[in-house]
């Protein structure tokens, strides 16, 4: 089996722990000097923010822990990212059940026309934020000659058990990828909108695309954090969850503004949009319940940051967080019949011969 990888300025395949050392030798190339440049004059670049973060960490302790845990659940510890979700065990069951939903709900693992490509073999394909990759395993075992590369800023990927078409690096995708330009033919990202400011949103596609060969897709699947038939309550709490994830920067109605995002880009094109909804509660049978678990574990993984925020918000400081979780997905959703709308949205890069067509349209 091939590995597909190769870094920046190299002439070896990327092995172990070597992508940090890709990553800085990106950032010295073309594309990694304009992301530093966007984020620097934005006020916000993280590779600078990052080495200024371990200066202070190694000098306040030797072994800066890559975790800091809140109420019991622990997250990763990487202050250039918002993404407010722990990575502990309940939320990687979360995570692997929520897979099962989606890909039931969807009937098949991605939308984007790259089975011909996947089966053929020698395929490329990247999972940005794979999670305990749960996808990327599948889709390693359904297409044993193609090569699957999985990054999360967390380590809560299989680290020695794996199929041998498979690889992961732990690294913050914000940083930029250590990856050469034009190395996958299928990019994937599935539910990363916790993770993106909107600032963040059209820096990252453009690296997306970056890395993708002309000819190869872009695949990104989201849900937006609203019920469609949304009951008063729900109505309530999820707003109020918009708004504290807007004070972080973070669009948590995302959905309607992805397909922009990706017209902007000049080399991306056939861009598709697919959406299904899925019942929320019992009123929706088997999927009903498999998604009312996943909100019931998504509103958990949520507590330790919007507890308090929602006891300022609705100015109750006796507020009752699982009462109003247990009426909403108990009650309203079945009152109101509430489903998840979940959308995949996807392109083709451009086969162009001019190296600066990797840019956001006027
Ligand atoms: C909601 S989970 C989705 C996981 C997986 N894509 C799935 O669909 O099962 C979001 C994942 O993105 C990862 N993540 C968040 N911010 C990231 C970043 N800046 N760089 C890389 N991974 C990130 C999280 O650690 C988490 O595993």
């Amino acid at each position: 089996m091939g590995n597909c990888i190769r870094r920046q300025g190299d002439n070896e395949d990327c092995e172990g722990d070597s992508h940090i050392k890709g990553a800085k030798e990106r950032s010295r190339g073309s594309f990694g000097s304009v992301l530093r440049t966007i984020w620097s004059k934005r006020g916000c670049c993280p590779q600078q923010r990052s080495q200024q973060s371990v200066i202070k960490s190694a000098s306040s302790t030797q072994f800066p822990s890559i975790f800091r845990y809140i109420d019991g659940r622990r997250y990763h510890n990487d202050e250039n990212s918002k993404y407010p979700l722990p990575n502990d065990d309940e939320e990687i069951n979360r995570l692997q059940s929520q897979h099962y939903l989606f890909r039931h709900a969807w009937g098949k693992n991605y939308s984007s026309p790259v089975e011909e490509i996947l089966k053929a073999g020698g395929a490329c394909v990247l999972d940005v934020g794979c999670g305990p990759a749960t996808w990327i395993l599948e889709m390693a075992s359904e297409y044993t000659s193609s090569s699957f590369t999985g990054i999360d800023i967390s380590p809560v990927f299989p680290s020695n058990i794996k199929p041998r078409n498979v690889q992961f690096y732990q690294m913050n995708v914000l940083d930029g990828l250590p990856f050469e330009d034009n190395t996958f033919d299928f990019v994937y990202q599935r539910f990363m909108g916790l993770a993106l400011t909107e600032e963040q949103w059209p820096i990252l596609l453009l690296e997306l695309v970056r890395v993708t060969k002309p000819g190869g897709w872009i695949e990104l699947m989201e849900c937006d954090l609203q019920f469609d038939n949304e009951g008063p309550i729900s109505s309530r709490v999820n707003k109020a969850t918009q708004m504290y994830l807007k004070s972080q920067g973070i669009n948590a109605l995302i959905c309607p503004h992805v397909p922009h995002l990706m017209a902007d880009i000049q080399n991306l094109a056939d861009i598709e949009k697919n959406q299904i909804s899925t019942p929320l509660g019992q009123w929706g049978d088997l999927i009903g319940e498999l998604a009312k678990d996943d909100i019931i574990g998504l509103s958990r993984s949520f507590k330790p940051v919007l507890f308090p925020v929602f006891k300022e918000m609705f100015g109750d400081i006796n507020l009752d967080y699982e009462s109003i979780v247990k009426e909403i997905v108990d009650n309203e959703v079945n009152q109101y019949m509430s489903s998840i709308k979940s959308v995949r949205f996807y392109g083709k890069k451009k086969i162009t011969d001019n190296i600066n067509d990797n840019t956001i349209n006027d």
